[in-house]
């Protein structure tokens, strides 16, 4: 199976590196094509795949087509790839907003998927959203699992419309966590820890915290119970943050997210 990937970037290089990392691939059936020259020059020193500059090099021989560029340079991709592209080949798109259905009618083509990665995917922690078009058969779309597997969890959705609801939970989402860290962090420090004592504290704390959630079969306001003693600390903590509405001004975070990839996906 030969994989092209379009744009050298992040999360193209993500991919590469996770692919080969995995063994799913090896560097003879990766390519990549980037644009600019000096990136590609960059990449090649990599000795992760053939690197090219021209669609017309690569494309045909693709068996997967990873489409990794920003979306706003996406109808100058669309383009540049059209007078080359053959029915059978499958597209991964994993461009912001940018939809199904744009991609089949601008590149036409049959066979796209798109999904929504995060960030956490450069560790192997991410977590990936997918939907496809009708004509990905059941193989293609456990080869397309098992890549984005390579780069943490991944789940298939039958509707679009929840891959602009995973980009408001799980796309945006390690922004919110690390506000909610940042907070944390500042009071602990105006308690007297110092910034790397703050550090460990917090980012021990969420760690200690996810992995005993992930363990058991409590849900979170099941544990908050447990360790909320009647006039203890933590009770007081959640009075507050129950005061302030704290809950729910995440939630409205979320939703404003939701609609702003809506927003973005009409554009
Ligand atoms: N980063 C994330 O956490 C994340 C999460 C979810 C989804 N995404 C999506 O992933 C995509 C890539 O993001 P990124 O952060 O990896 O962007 P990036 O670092 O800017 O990488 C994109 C690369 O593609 C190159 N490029 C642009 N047009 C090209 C073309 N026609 N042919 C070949 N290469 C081309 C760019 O070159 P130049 O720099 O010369 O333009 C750049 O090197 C975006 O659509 C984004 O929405 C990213």
């Amino acid at each position: 199976m030969k994989i092209l990937i379009i744009g050298g970037g992040n999360m193209g290089l993500t991919y590469a590196q996770s692919f080969l990392r995995s063994h799913i691939t090896s560097k003879e059936d990766m390519m990549i094509l980037e644009k600019s020259p000096e990136k590609a020059l960059q990449i090649a020193k990599k000795d992760i795949g053939t690197v090219y500059g021209d669609a017309k090099d690569c494309l045909g021989t693709a068996d997967i087509i990873i489409l990794a560029v920003k979306p706003q340079d996406s109808a100058a991709l669309f383009a540049s790839l059209a007078p080359f592209i053959d029915p059978q080949q499958v597209f991964l798109s994993i461009m912001a907003g940018v939809k199904t259905e744009t991609i089949a009618q601008s590149l036409n083509a049959t066979k796209v998927i798109r999904a929504m990665p995060n960030l956490p995917a450069q560790i192997g922690m991410g977590m990936t959203v997918f939907t496809s078009s009708e004509a990905v058969t059941r193989i293609e779309l456990v080869m397309v699992q098992n890549l984005l597997s390579t780069t943490g969890k991944a789940i298939y959705v039958e509707q679009e419309s929840a891959i602009d609801a995973a980009t408001a939970i799980s796309g945006s989402g390690p922004a919110y966590v690390w506000y909610f860290m940042d907070a944390m962090m500042e009071a602990a420090r105006k308690m007297g820890f110092n910034v790397s004592e703050a550090e460990l504290l917090v980012s021990q704390t969420f760690r200690g915290a996810i992995e005993l959630y992930n363990k058991s079969d409590f849900s979170c306001e099941e544990w908050i119970q447990k360790v909320s003693s009647k006039g203890g600390t933590t009770e007081a903590a959640m009075r507050s943050y129950r005061a302030n509405a704290v809950h729910e001004d995440i939630i409205a975070g979320a939703e404003a997210a939701l609609q702003r990839a809506e927003e973005l996906g009409k554009s």
